[in-house]
């Protein structure tokens, strides 16, 4: 094999390679959310499926495999700003941020104390976490969210 045909080899594989990783589900959504807005419909499947599996003791693996997927995307909602601090002047941005930050960062903490309660296979402190993080949602849409 020449030079030249070791080469076109690699590159061809890299080509290969790159359209593997650079298809990722999510970018084949056709819709023009941003990128926190998509993390928040899955945050909100997730949290639905939750509602009625954490009513199963025996399903509890399956709630922890859901509950630590709604933490991953809280990080990566924390890596986000809300589309609403284009709003305002540019002088109460730095604070909305932080605002935003320290919401998230609860929101993430409250999600941990469901897959501590998980871990314990205790079913009704991991419901009754479930409503306290349920119940953050509109407190946090007041503050962060476009009004529709
Ligand atoms: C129970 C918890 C939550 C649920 C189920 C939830 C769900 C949702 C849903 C369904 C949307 C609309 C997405 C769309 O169709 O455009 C949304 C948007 C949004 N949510 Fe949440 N959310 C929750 C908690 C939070 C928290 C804790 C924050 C902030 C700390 C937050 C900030 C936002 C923002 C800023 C948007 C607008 C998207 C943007 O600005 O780009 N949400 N959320």
């Amino acid at each position: 094999m020449t030079q030249r045909s070791l080469i076109a080899l690699a590159v061809a594989g890299l080509l290969t390679l790159s359209a593997a990783f650079v298809s990722p589900e999510r970018s084949v959504r056709v819709d023009d959310d941003t990128k926190l807005a998509l993390y928040m419909k899955d945050i909100n499947k997730g949290l639905r499926g939750l509602r009625s599996t954490l009513r199963e003791p025996e399903r509890n693996a399956e709630s922890i495999a859901a509950v630590r997927e709604l933490q991953i995307l809280i990080t990566k909602s924390r890596s986000e700003d809300p589309a609403r601090t284009a709003e305002l002047p540019e002088d109460q941005r730095a604070a909305y941020a932080l605002e935003y930050q320290k919401m998230m960062l609860d929101f993430g903490m409250k999600v941990m104390e469901l897959e501590s309660a998980l871990l314990e296979n205790d079913n009704e402190a991991a419901q009754a976490v479930w409503k306290d993080v349920n119940g953050m949602k509109s407190p946090a849409h007041e503050k962060f969210k476009i009004k529709d």
